[in-house]
């Protein structure tokens, strides 16, 4: 893999302002829960920046690596290991129903717009299961501007609508360093997944 981005140094400087936020916080020793929804605040004020709704117009049109999605990986953090990524969907894809494991998600979009389906379990298996029973509890739209949070273990499913939707991540840990669940609605079977494929890129001006 290539070297993964780990400084702040020649990134926009909205994202860089972004990620020393973050990381006061996690230095004050907040717990996440608190950390996340500070930061949800801070990531609406880096969407709207301009530089970034520039940069992400020259993101590639859709992210499939040999089949699997992938995230554009802008940003690891080396001592708090939460990441910055980016998704491209294109038009009319729908994702797997999944849960993203243990980590929490902020899903910002900047450009497109989406349906968020979420469930529940039903029954009381343990979080890593082999089969699972669901529940649909509602769904939302999300639109460029509106940060979708995903704590730890929700079960979702993304509806893109006809046209690209570009989103960008904050995660608490990079795709690959979890697990995570995906869930067949028709069987209840479960699987485990390692998520995205992760695509190093530069996020600087
Ligand atoms: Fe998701």
């Amino acid at each position: 893999m290539k070297q993964i981005p780990s400084s702040t140094a020649d990134m926009l400087p909205a994202a860089a302002a972004f990620v020393e936020r973050l990381r006061a916080l996690f230095d004050a020793g907040q717990d996440e829960a608190r950390i996340w929804e500070s930061a949800c605040v801070y990531f609406r004020e880096l969407l709207e920046d301009r530089d970034l709704k520039r940069h992400a117009s020259t993101w590639p049109k859709s992210l499939s690596i040999e089949g699997k999605p992938g995230n554009l990986l802008f940003y690891e953090d080396p001592d708090h290991g939460f990441v910055l990524n980016a998704l491209i969907k294109a038009p009319g894809l729908k994702t797997s129903v999944h849960d993203h494991g243990k980590s929490w998600t902020l899903y910002g979009i900047i450009e497109g717009a989406e349906k968020v389906v979420r469930f529940d379990r039903l029954d009381a298996g343990p979080r890593v299961p082999e089969t699972a029973q669901l529940v649909e509890t509602g769904s939302h739209d999300v639109s460029p501007g509106y940060i979708d949070f995903v704590p730890p273990w929700e079960i979702h499913q993304e509806h893109n609508t006809n046209q690209k939707t570009v989103g960008l991540i904050v995660r608490s840990q990079r795709s690959g360093t979890f697990v995570q669940n995906r869930f067949e609605l028709a069987t209840g079977k479960v699987s485990q997944y390692d998520g995205p494929v992760q695509l190093p890129y530069k996020l600087c001006i």
